[in-house]
């Protein structure tokens, strides 16, 4: 049943085309005045946010020997690049982070926000900020958490090049950065959770963000402090009653310039409870033969936060092992903590398929991963490869299909209004899809494998091949999977690597 969601319709018809003004380019990170300002330790030992952080988004340097895009190596010098830890479409880096902290963080209770260029928390405003925006979640946490993290997207940050689409990317890059924080969190074995539905009217205003252009997408939340009571903490009320610091950059308003963007956030944005989501429960999904998978290697995805980085020059063409298939396949399938009914179990939006070109043991194909019984259930035969690399991509993507050894495509229905969370649902499925692909992209690197998302495989071509030609499932995003071709990497190895436990 597909009734209402006009917004979404809207957004999805929308085809806004106008050139790009990179003369124009807003900045790629905020900035809050210095005042209050936490300088964070590179290296985590005294001070565990500061790790956090830096591995959910401070900038490395990486080092590398040129590849052209066909795979060869050019005579130039060797090249560093400033990244971050996870990726981002364009490299355009939308989503900023506010962290709430209590007085057992190292420095005073406040509201900060997390200048990555820096690698330092900027105060917007003092107080513990705890028990006011954990408050405003729908499903509030019973005890304090140690520590609640906000994900806003600026949303000219990234439409100034992909205009309304990039509500598309916004949501997704939160959802990977909320798989980053389950992943980092599990290695310390903290406990973390993930939440998309909250008053957003409130919690722009707690942050003091300007509406019209950015907007909260998920609320992280980590650990749990005992020692304070949620009632004894200072409310919203008290807390706005001092402003929150003005950012140094104003970013622009986009009612006028992402009109479908706005439309879709705001009208996302009228309350919704989590009760009246929907779960969906497991159906008998139609497909062909069942095929085995091997036990997936044993990976943390903790352990691919390190080399994790989206491979420039496609892959080799050797295949790779059915086991890294299965891990990559299973982490991307394994539930998460957070306020969506049955997410602990399973992600609740959004199935992982994969295409096979080269992967031992397994027949080239399309395929629904089965994680409950560690299997696949094929849906294309092997001309699902070539429906594949026909669709409409750019020649990067093209270039990197033509190499890689399989892809994995989460799928699931943009449309799906029984699911009762109204145009809301859009934003709560684009999350889980990053978050779910990052997942695997994660489990890649620590496979020691390439991934790469190339968002415009998600295409009709895509839904054919993998059998939804006549449904209302649709592919939502697309990674490229397989043995990385690449120059020599210098030696550089971050310290991530050695302080993760
Ligand atoms: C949501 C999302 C969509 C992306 N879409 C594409 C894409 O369509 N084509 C592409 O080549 N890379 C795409 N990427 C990869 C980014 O270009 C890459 O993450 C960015 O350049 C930063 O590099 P890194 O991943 O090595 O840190 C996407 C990444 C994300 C998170």
């Amino acid at each position: 049943m597909t009734a209402g969601l006009r917004a979404t319709r809207a957004y999805l018809a929308a085809r806004p085309d106008a050139d790009i003004d990179w003369a124009a380019a807003p900045p790629r990170y905020k900035r809050y005045p210095p005042a209050g300002r936490s300088v964070l330790p590179w290296n985590s030992g005294s001070d565990p946010l500061a790790g956090l952080l830096r591995d959910l988004m401070g900038l490395r340097p990486r080092w590398s020997y040129p590849v052209a895009l066909t795979g060869t190596a050019r005579q130039e010098r060797p090249l560093v690049d400033v990244g971050r830890p996870v990726p981002s479409g364009g490299g355009l880096h939308p989503v900023e982070l506010y962290v709430c902290t209590g007085p057992g963080s190292g420095r005073a209770a406040g509201l900060y926000h997390y200048d990555p260029a820096h690698h330092c928390l900027d105060l917007v405003r003092p107080g513990d900020h705890r028990a006011a925006m954990s408050g405003l979640l729908d499903a509030p946490p019973a005890v304090l958490p140690d520590l609640v993290v906000a994900c806003t997207a600026v949303f000219w940050r990234n439409g100034f090049k992909y205009r309304d689409f990039a509500y598309n990317l916004q949501c997704q890059e939160t959802g990977a950065l909320a798989a980053q924080f389950l992943a980092i969190a599990k290695a310390l074995d903290r406990r973390a959770s993930v939440h998309v539905i909250f008053r957003d009217r409130e919690v722009n205003a707690l942050l003091g963000v300007e509406p019209a252009a950015e907007g909260a997408l998920a609320l992280l939340t980590l650990g749990t402090d005992t020692a304070a009571r949620i009632e004894d903490l200072p409310t919203a009320a008290d807390l706005t009653a001092t402003p929150a610091a003005a950012p140094l950059d104003a970013s622009p308003a986009v009612p006028t310039t992402l009109p479908h963007l706005t439309r879709l956030h705001t009208t996302a944005a009228r309350p919704t409870r989590v009760r009246d989501h929907v779960p969906r429960y497991p159906g008998a999904a139609a497909g062909g033969p069942r095929v085995p998978l091997p036990d997936a290697r044993p990976v943390r995805l903790a352990d691919g936060v390190a080399g994790r980085a989206s491979p420039l020059a496609g892959y080799r063409r050797d295949p790779v092992d059915a086991d890294a298939l299965a891990a990559v396949l299973a982490h991307a399938a394994r539930g998460y903590r957070g306020d969506l009914p049955g997410a602990y179990a399973a992600p609740v939006a959004v199935d992982p398929h994969v295409v096979v070109d080269r992967v031992r043991g397994l027949a080239p194909g399309a395929y629904r991963y089965d994680a409950d019984r560690n299997s696949l259930v094929q849906v294309g035969d092997a001309s699902a490869i070539a429906l594949v690399r026909n669709g409409p991509v750019h020649e990067n993507t093209g270039l990197g299909l033509a190499t890689a050894a399989a892809v994995v495509v989460p799928v699931g229905d943009p449309l799906d209004a029984d699911r009762g969370l109204g145009d809301r649902w859009y934003r709560v499925l684009q999350i889980e899809t990053g978050l779910v692909v990052h997942r695997a992209a994660l489990a890649a690197a620590a496979c020691d494998l390439g991934a790469r998302i190339h968002s415009d495989g998600a295409n009709r071509a895509t839904d054919a091949a993998i059998g939804l030609t006549d449904r209302p499932e649709r592919s939502l995003s697309f990674l490229l999977l397989g043995h990385e071709r690449r120059g020599p990497r210098l030696p550089a190895p971050p310290p991530q690597r050695r302080e993760l436990p």
